[in-house]
C-alpha cells in the first residue's frame, strides 16, 4: 500500500467538548484503495474525528487535505463535493420512505426541482450491481433486515460519487454473515479505487481486512500498524492501556429453581408474521441460558414478548410463579426483570435526559429516588456517580445528557442500571454490542457475579463466542423455534453453527 498516494490527511486535529478533549492533536491520513480501521475505546474520539472529517462538527484547531489540496469543510455538502461518504453508527435512513427516496433524500439534483425517479432507480440499479450491493430502490426501508439498510447508505454514498467511503462501526448491527458480504464488498470498493475508513471493535475483523490499523485512547493517537505486524493481543492492549483478559473466567455453579418459565409461546412481528412458534422453555436462578441463532430467527420478538413490548398471542410467561403473559413492560419489571434490549437508543434510553435520569429509569418513583412523589436529586446523583465509576462510564459527569455520549458509552449507561438492580431474572439482548474490549471484559464479569448470586440470566446474543464464553445452557433457535437446548460444556462452536443453519434438530 505504501505507494499509493495519500487521498486524506488530517493533520493536528483538536476538538474540545464541554468537559472532554475529544481529539487531541490528531494526525491521520488514509491511502488510496486502502482499507484503513481505526480502533479505540469507548469515548476515544474515533466517531468525533469522522464527524470532522464529514463536516458536522468543526475541528477547533488543525487541517485536512483531501487529494493533497487543503479542504474546507463547513457541512456534509462541502465534504460530499470532494468525494467523501458516511454511513453512521446509528442509522440515518428514514424508515417510511423508500430506498430510492432515501439515495435521493438532499441531494442538489433534486433540490433543483428536476428529479427523475425513473433515472435515479436505474442509477441505483447500477451501483448495486457493479458493486455486487443488490438493494432493490422501490422497497420500503422500514421493512428491509439492517444488513440491507446498511447497503443503502452505502448506495447512497456511492450515488453521491464518493471515493473516501467513512464506515463507522459498521458491523457491530450485522450478522456473520452478512459481515462477510460486507468485507467483499469492501474489497470491491477499494480494487475499484475508493478508501476506506472502517471503525469497529472486533479485533478479528481489524486484522482480517484492514491494510493498516490506527489505535486511539482518550482523543490521542497512539500508534498506527499492519496487521502483519501485531495481533489481538497488542491491539488491545494499545486500545485501553492494559493487560485485558480475552476469556472469562467462570466456576461450575449450581443452579436453583427454576425463576422463568416460557410455556409455548407463539408471537407474531409487527408485519403480523408469525416468527415465534411454539416455544418452551425455563431458565434456573444461578443458571446463564445463552440463546444461539442467526439474527432474525426470532430472538427480537422472543425477547419483546419476555419484556412487555410485545404480546404474544398464546402461550405462558411466568417468573417466580407469577403469569406474566401480555403484561406491560412496569409490571414485569416490578416482578423482577432487568431488561437490557436490543435497541439501546429506541427502548434502553431517553437521548435527551441526563444520564442521571437514565440511570434511575426503572426506579424513578420508589426510594431513594423519590420521597412522597418527589424526585430526589441527591439520591440520583448518587447513584449515577457510583455506576459511571464502576462501569467505567468516559463522561464529564452525571448531568450530561445521554443523547452526547459516544455509542458504547450509551450501551454502558444501560447495562449499569440494569444489572445494579437488584432482581431475579435478567434478560440480556446483545449486552456488549458496540463496546470495546476492556468493557466487555468488565460486563462478563458482571453478568456472572449475577449468576453465581443466583439471578436467572437470559443471554441473547449474535456473538458466538459471547454464547460459549457466558452460557451453562445454550438453546439454538432456527426460524421461531428452538432446535437444541445443550449444555454448554458438551457441545462445540461447529455443532452450534450447524444447528444455527438448520441442520439436523437434536435436544438434550
Ligand atoms: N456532541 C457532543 N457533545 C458533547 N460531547 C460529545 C459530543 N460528541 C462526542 N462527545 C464526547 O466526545 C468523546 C468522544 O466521543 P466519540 O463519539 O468520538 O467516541 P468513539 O470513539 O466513537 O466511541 P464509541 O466506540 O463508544 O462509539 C466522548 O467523551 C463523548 O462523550
Ligand atoms: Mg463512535
Amino acid at each position: 500500500m505504501s505507494e499509493s498516494p495519500i487521498v486524506l490527511e488530517a493533520k493536528g486535529i483538536t476538538k474540545q467538548f464541554p468537559g472532554v478533549l475529544a481529539n487531541d492533536n490528531v494526525n491521520f491520513d488514509l491511502r488510496k484503495g486502502e482499507i484503513h480501521a481505526l480502533l479505540g475505546e469507548n469515548g476515544a474520539g474515533k466517531s468525533t474525528l469522522m464527524n470532522l472529517l464529514y463536516g458536522l462538527h468543526k475541528p477547533d484547531k488543525g487541517e485536512i487535505t483531501v487529494n493533497g489540496k487543503n479542504a474546507i469543510i463547513h457541512s456534509p455538502n462541502d465534504s460530499i463535493e470532494l468525494g467523501i461518504g458516511m454511513v453512521h453508527q446509528h442509522f440515518m435512513l428514514i424508515p417510511v420512505f423508500s430506498v430510492a427516496e432515501n439515495v435521493m433524500l438532499g441531494d442538489e439534483a433534486v433540490k433543483n426541482g428536476s428529479l427523475d425517479r425513473n433515472s435515479v432507480a436505474k442509477k441505483i440499479t447500477d451501483i448495486s450491481k457493479q458493486y455486487g450491493l443488490d438493494v432493490d430502490p422501490n422497497a420500503l426501508v422500514g421493512t428491509l433486515p439492517v444488513g440491507i439498510q446498511q447497503r443503502v447508505e452505502i448506495v447512497k454514498t456511492l450515488y453521491r460519487n464518493a471515493e473516501i467511503v467513512i464506515l463507522d462501526e459498521p458491523t457491530a448491527v450485522l450478522t456473520p454473515q452478512e459481515a462477510e458480504d460486507l468485507f467483499r464488498i469492501m474489497r470491491d470498493l477499494t480494487a475499484r479505487g475508493v478508501s476506506i475508513i472502517f471503525i469497529t471493535h472486533k479485533l478479528k475483523e481489524v486484522l482480517a481486512v484492514a491494510d493498516r490499523i490506527t489505535v486511539m485512547r482518550a482523543g490521542r493517537v497512539i500508534n498506527t500498524v499492519k496487521p502483519s505486524e501485531t495481533d489481538s493481543a497488542q491491539l488491545a492492549n494499545m486500545m485501553v492501556g492494559r493487560q485485558v483478559i480475552l476469556t472469562v473466567d467462570k466456576q461450575d455453579h449450581e443452579a436453583a429453581d427454576e425463576i422463568l418459565k416460557v410455556e409455548g409461546i407463539t408471537v407474531r412481528d409487527q408485519r403480523d408474521l408469525e416468527t415465534v412458534h411454539n416455544v418452551s422453555f425455563s431458565v434456573r436462578g444461578g443458571e446463564v441460558l445463552g440463546i444461539a441463532g442467526v439474527q432474525g430467527n426470532g430472538q427480537t420478538e422472543l425477547s419483546e414478548a419476555l419484556t412487555g413490548l410485545r404480546s404474544p398471542t398464546s402461550g405462558k410467561v411466568t417468573i417466580d410463579g407469577k403469569d406474566l403473559t401480555g403484561k406491560p413492560p412496569r409490571i414485569i419489571t416490578e416482578a423482577g426483570l432487568a431488561h437490557i434490549p436490543e435497541d439501546r437508543q429506541r427502548h434502553g434510553l431517553v437521548l435527551s435526559y441526563s444520564i442521571a435520569d437514565n440511570m434511575a429509569l426503572c426506579d424513578y418513583y420508589h426510594a431513594p429516588f423519590s420521597s412522597r412523589g418527589v424526585l430526589q436529586p441527591k439520591a440520583l446523583d448518587e447513584n449515577a456517580r457510583k455506576l459511571i465509576s464502576a462501569f467505567d462510564v468516559r463522561t464529564p459527569s452525571a448531568f450530561v445528557n445521554a443523547g452526547k455520549l459516544s455509542g458504547g458509552n450509551q450501551q454502558k449507561v444501560i447495562v449499569a442500571r440494569e444489572l445494579s438492580r437488584n432482581v431475579k431474572l435478567v434478560i440480556a439482548n446483545q449486552p456488549t454490542r458496540g463496546l470495546d474490549v476492556g468493557s466487555i471484559e468488565y460486563i462478563h464479569s458482571e453478568i456472572i457475579k449475577m449468576r453465581d448470586r443466583g439471578v436467572a440470566v437470559l443471554l441473547i446474543s449474535a456473538e458466538l463466542d459471547e454464547i460459549m464464553a457466558l452460557s451453562d445452557r445454550i438453546a439454538v433457535m432456527y426460524r421461531g423455534q428452538i432446535v437444541a437446548i445443550v449444555e454448554a460444556k458438551k457441545t462445540t462452536r461447529e455443532q452450534l453453527g450447524l444447528w444455527m443453519a438448520g441442520a439436523h434438530v437434536q435436544t438434550a
